[in-house]
């Protein structure tokens, strides 16, 4: 056997859980050939990662790169954290299918303003057009589907515009859509019922696909919600996803208990898991009604106010001689961070088995959430080695092995003999995370080298130029081409 490339003396974690063991491992044609003492084969290119960690490269598994792949296919915020793969989509917000001119309502606006892709077939083909560093699958979002083709959003659809969300969805499915997902949390999708989004979704049930679900509610009446997605799921005969599950307002702290309780007893009998980014803070659009359940709240933009980014809420309140509900909606529309979850369920529904790692980052953010650049460095630094949460195999689990499981992407999320050479190689020792609320653009410590199928997008720490990402199918979704 003759390799294009052989990774010799590093230590492989093979993303199924699997305790880690040393291997070398030999490529070929952008797949692993052979793991083991390689030492005497032959290749045209041998590099060292003697006390490096070999594992799959990571999966974002909770992504809003919709945009970001392609105006910034370097995509730097992720290729230098060892992701190799984004899943989009997310909180019913796709791109795809959507054309619309100047402003869209938020969240929408979270993924930026250029919505121009008729169908998703048209997305999928920009995105290969761009060549991003990154692989890309996405869903359809409901939301999306609701600003496509409703006037007045504070409603429920009609049978005429549920059929029209539905074609689209077949469409999409059809295109390569992974599944889909729903935010009626946000105000584009709170008046959508539960049998709308069954309706809407139907297709799944024929096709296949995931349900991903940004919940009503992720507070008081957060189990009443969580029923209301596992209906959703059970309905539709497809696995569900519930979004970065956490437990808002210090009413519902510890809650977690109780709601990984009821989804442990749910997966007996359906197919879930949930998302989770490692940080007691949450970031989202502004949004005044959120003031009074927060113990802090930092805006990251202002459209009338971009001098704000950064700063306090209470602070500029204060500045202004007015309440920070006034401010707020002064500084509409924006973003925010809410310091408003508890350590203590971050990480209980971390460490839950069913829980894969997703940093719901937003790059358009001018201040963005530290998820968006620290996200699997702090997931593996902090909380697998600092905190000892779960082993640095478990971790990579979440990351890996479990989400290329969850979303069908056969062939991803392994290092195994014929799994497609998407790789993050890092030092467990020094790997961390150094942003911060403050300052968050800071990029990882400790992901040494990132390989996607076979080629160095990142190496010694730095972006090579080398891209070639492409939007994957997933073994899930029938007619996915
Ligand atoms: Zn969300
Ligand atoms: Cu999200």
């Amino acid at each position: 056997m003759h390799y294009d490339l052989l990774l010799l003396g590093g230590t492989v974690i093979d993303g199924s859980g699997a305790p880690r063991v040393p291997a070398d491992v030999g490529i070929a044609d952008g797949r692993i050939a052979a793991i083991g003492d390689l030492t005497a084969a032959q290749a045209l290119r041998t590099f060292d990662v003697t006390g490096l960690i070999v594992a799959p490269g990571f999966i974002d598994s909770h992504a809003h790169d919709d945009f970001a792949v392609l105006e910034t296919p370097a995509m730097p915020f992720k290729a230098l954290q060892g992701v190799t793969t984004v899943v989009n989509g997310n909180c019913g917000l796709s791109l795809a299918p959507l054309v619309r001119q100047g402003e869209v309502p938020a969240p929408l606006n979270l993924l930026g303003d250029a919505y121009r892709y008729p169908t998703f077939a048209a997305y999928r083909a920009a995105i290969d057009a761009a060549d991003p560093a990154v692989n890309v699958v996405a869903m359809v979002g409901h939301s999306t589907l609701r600003v496509r083709h409703m006037g007045a959003l504070d409603r429920a659809a009609t049978d005429a515009e549920i059929e029209a969300m539905r074609a689209d969805v077949a469409q999409a499915l059809e295109e390569g859509a992974i599944g889909v997902s729903s935010g009626t949390f946000y105000p584009p999708a709170a008046a959508a019922s539960e049998a709308e989004i069954i309706a809407v979704a139907a297709p799944l049930r024929e096709r296949g696909g995931v349900y991903a679900t940004h919940m009503r509610d992720e507070g008081d009446q957060i189990v009443p919600a969580i029923e209301e997605s596992l209906r959703i799921g059970a309905a539709l005969k497809v696995p569900v996803i519930i979004s970065h599950h956490k437990l808002v307002g210090q009413a519902n702290h510890g809650r977690s208990a109780e709601t990984l309780a009821l989804l442990r007893q749910a997966a007996r009998h359906q197919d879930l898991c949930l998302d989770c980014y490692p940080y007691a803070a949450s970031s989202t659009m502004l949004r005044p009604e959120r003031i009074a359940l927060c113990d802090r709240i930092m805006i990251t933009w202002s459209a009338p106010h971009p001098e704000v980014s950064g700063r306090d809420l209470h602070d500029i309140a204060a500045e202004w001689a007015c309440t920070p509900h006034e401010a707020a909606v002064r500084l509409q529309p924006g973003g925010a961070v809410y310091f408003i979850m508890s350590e203590d369920d971050v990480q209980r529904i971390l460490a839950f088995p069913e829980t894969m790692v997703g940093s719901d980052g937003l790059s358009k953010d001018a201040r963005p959430h530290p998820r968006l650049w620290g996200t699997f460095p702090r997931v593996l630094g902090h909380y697998a080695r600092d905190v000892g949460l779960f082993s640095l195999e478990a971790a990579v689990h979440k990351m890996s092995g479990l989400t290329a499981l969850k979303f069908g992407l056969a062939d991803r999320g392994a290092v195994r003999v014929g799994a497609v050479a998407d790789l993050a190689i890092f030092d467990a020792a020094q790997v961390a995370s150094p942003a911060t609320f403050e300052s968050p653009a800071e990029p990882p410590i400790g992901i040494r080298h990132v390989l996607l199928g076979g080629r160095f997008t990142v190496q010694d720490g730095a972006l090579t130029g080398v891209r070639g990402g492409r939007y994957l199918a997933s073994a899930l979704v029938a007619a996915a081409r």
